[in-house]
């Protein structure tokens, strides 16, 4: 599509069970926040939709562990995310979410007609169900042993530590991570989309760019680890999908499908029609048919995300709105990699994060700094790492340094020779020029053209979703800007030779005028409190790179001669170290925080296995207890060992009633030579397992055992 009409932009839902960290940020907020803000500039007809993702396992395995409810948690969530957006200016259309009736209503009549059109295949399978909770456990609630690296805790989809994505049925020793129970396997029906169905298709829609042997988008602008994502699923083989989970939290499947009792859609199928949904609500809120956005052939699509999302919406989003038929498909999916955070992945269950709300919260001063830094590391090709220092150092070198210190010099200088008024100028004056491309140096009108060339060039590298580039395209225009200063030095300058300083300050003023546009998309406070001091207005969201192009095409000046501006004032300050040295402290502290939490008593050297044979572990049942005298701890407890009966002291009194011991089935080491205590002579020792409180609970088997077993 080489000139659409209109744009419809999303970035993906975030699940509503953690806060926004600057991974997030930088991966499908910020991106599409440059990209929608310059296509508005452009004059461009764009809506873009988000909301929160408030269904799935990771919402209710959430509100397991905070032991509440679901509701509560996407309840807190998303009010902390749109927060979280609003302090970032993340400009979105409609910040939606997918707990609203108008969404579940949306989604299921989805479904509904796939399934009136016969595009699923229904299918009872074995699934793990837990009999204790009395419920089928979704992949994320079962964990257990990575058949692929052998390491303990994989997920039932997907194992954190070797990466590889498993089936439920696969863990060896899988558990419930409900109630700790054995999972068992239970008969169960669901809807299947046959992606096998759509992979040719798939395959000539990605790699090609075409449908039906027509054009739809071009694949050498998506980028290349996304073409490599999708073609590895392709080439492993598609398999049909199952769209409906056994939950009870989420969308229910409509009731008029055949035993939809209990069902719910798949959060992977439900989430993503929220884009849908999101744009409807906005469609409804300002007048206008949500349809052209989503059916018109004349309307591009495009999805910002990270890149733990691409098979989602490159592959199996797709085929679902190729099911369903009618819709458009994205012409690119500009996926983002992942930020680490001071040599480590960024993980929200190990705090290892700078949360938005957070430094919003202590800088709120500073979010442009944030934002620019953030686009400066932009993971648009790989991951990429945010350190404390590196922020620093970007804000002190080149925002301090080369921005504001450009623009500070041309308004304090304006004001000093000329009262804040922008000077007239002779176009015929020669003077030093930064651009190597300009041999008309003195010739007014050619410089605007460089300008011209330049936010070009800038433009296309956001329309090529080179959002770094771009950026380094404004601190190159402010930097030539510098570059005029020095070279022709207007402090010296003034005093022999004022023509020559009207023109080159006259220039400088056209370029900060360009720059108080050009850095809006991705600066948008430094803009605003840019054209204050040039006395401009800030409405220039919508067109003003348009006209501003136009302008500087036909040698129109933006700023005019006589123009009043206002004062000099900061535009941004450095960072100072202690603000780099308190962060940092913070991370460690919360990483010390986790040591602390999984801190656990080390181990005891290696015994042979011989040394452990000598130990004679036997079941057994406690008949009477009662405290011996004068001690707090200890009990005098009568045990039956099935072949005899003895006497062991154990130090438990703390823990347990005299009178609820007898009966309690316990594990003891039968073979340690009697020791006298407090004048009662120990016949063995009882085993008792210790918390990290010292809270005593005797180790038992599972179920009842006869007294007496040998114990291995
Ligand atoms: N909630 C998902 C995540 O955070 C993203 C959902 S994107 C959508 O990974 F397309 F499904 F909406
Ligand atoms: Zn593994």
């Amino acid at each position: 599509m080489n000139n659409p009409s209109r744009y419809l932009i999303t970035s993906a839902l975030p699940y509503a069970n953690g806060p926004l960290h600057i991974g997030h940020l930088a991966g499908a907020y910020l991106s599409a926040d440059v990209y929608v803000r310059f296509l508005r500039m452009m004059d461009k007809d764009v809506v873009w939709v988000c909301g929160s993702d408030e269904h799935g396992a990771a919402i209710t395995i959430k509100a397991l562990k905070e032991n509440t409810t679901p509701k509560e948690i996407i309840d807190k969530y998303h009010t902390l995310f749109e927060k979280a957006f609003e302090q970032m200016n993340i400009s979105f259309d409609i910040y939606h979410r997918t707990s609203e009736p108008i969404h579940h209503e949306t989604s299921q009549d989805f479904f509904k007609m796939l399934y009136d059109k016969g595009e699923f295949i229904e299918k009872e399978s074995d699934q793990y169900y837990d009999d204790e909770a009395k419920q089928f456990l979704a992949d994320r609630y079962i964990k257990g042993e990575c058949p692929k690296c052998g390491k303990k805790d994989a997920y039932g989809d997907q194992c954190e530590n070797c990466g590889s994505s498993l089936s439920p049925t696969e863990l060896i020793n899988p558990l419930s991570t409900l109630s700790g129970a054995k999972p068992i396997l239970k008969s169960t029906k669901h809807w299947y989309l046959p992606l096998d169905k759509y992979e040719n298709w798939l395959k000539e829609w990605i790699s090609d760019g075409t449908i039906d042997g027509e054009e739809y988008h071009d694949p050498s602008k998506w980028k290349n680890h996304v073409l490599g994502q999708c073609k590895s699923w392709l080439d492993g083989g598609l398999v049909p999908r199952s769209m409906t989970r056994d939950l009870d939290w989420g969308v229910d499947v409509p009731e008029e499908v055949q035993g939809s009792e209990g069902k719910k859609l798949y959060v992977w199928l439900d989430a993503p029609i929220g884009y849908i949904s999101a744009t409807k609500q906005w469609a409804q809120d300002n007048g206008k048919d949500w349809e052209t956005y989503w059916k018109s052939d004349d309307t591009a699509l495009i999805h910002f995300i990270g890149k733990d999302n691409i098979v989602f919406h490159c592959l199996i989003f797709p085929a679902i709105l190729k099911a369903h038929g009618g819709y458009n498909l994205p012409i690119n999916v500009p996926a983002n990699q992942f930020v680490n955070l001071e040599g480590n992945k960024i993980s929200t269950s190990k705090n290892w994060a700078v949360w938005v709300n957070e430094y919003a919260e202590i800088y709120p001063d500073r979010i442009d700094e944030l934002r620019y830094h953030m686009i400066k590391i932009m993971p648009e090709q790989k991951d990429s790492e945010f350190t404390w220092q590196s922020f620093q150092d970007s804000v002190n070198n080149e925002l301090v340094n080369n921005l504001a210190n450009f623009v500070n010099r041309v308004i304090v200088l304006t004001h000093k020779y000329y009262d804040g008024k922008v000077p007239e100028f002779d176009p015929n004056i020669m003077f030093e020029s930064p651009y190597e491309e300009d041999d008309l140096a003195g010739f007014h009108e050619s410089e605007l053209l460089i300008l011209h060339d330049a936010v070009h060039e800038l433009n296309q590298n956001i329309r090529d979703f080179n959002f770094r580039s771009a950026l380094q395209m404004v601190l190159k225009i402010s930097q030539n800007g510098n570059q005029l200063l020095q070279l022709n030095e207007p402090w010296k300058a003034i005093k022999e030779d004022e023509e020559l300083v009207k023109v080159v300050m006259n220039l400088s003023l056209q370029i900060v005028t360009v720059l108080s546009v050009c850095i809006r998309p991705f600066l948008p406070n430094a803009s605003n409190r840019m054209r204050d001091q040039l006395g401009l207005n800030h409405d220039i969201d919508n067109g003003s790179l348009v006209s501003m192009l136009d302008q500087l095409c036909e040698g129109e000046l933006l700023i005019n001669e006589g123009h009043q501006i206002k004062k000099a004032t900061h535009l941004f300050s450095r960072i100072p170290d202690e603000m780099i040295e308190t962060e940092k402290a913070k991370l460690v502290e919360s990483e010390e925080g986790n040591e602390e939490q999984s801190k656990h008593i080390p181990l005891k050297e290696n015994i042979e296995f011989n040394d452990f044979m000598k130990l004679d572990f036997r079941t057994a049942t406690i008949l009477t207890a009662e405290k011996v005298e004068k001690t707090d701890k200890l009990l005098k407890l009568e045990v039956d060992l099935g072949f005899e009966q003895r006497t062991i002291v154990s130090g438990i009194a703390e823990h347990y009633q005299t009178d609820e011991l007898p009966g309690k089935q316990i594990m003891v080491v039968a073979n340690l030579a009697p020791k006298k205590l407090r004048g009662v002579m120990s016949q063995g020792m009882i085993l008792l397992a210790e918390d990290e409180n010292g809270k005593l609970t005797f180790v038992s088997a599972e179920g009842s055992f006869p007294n007496g077993m040998v114990v291995r």
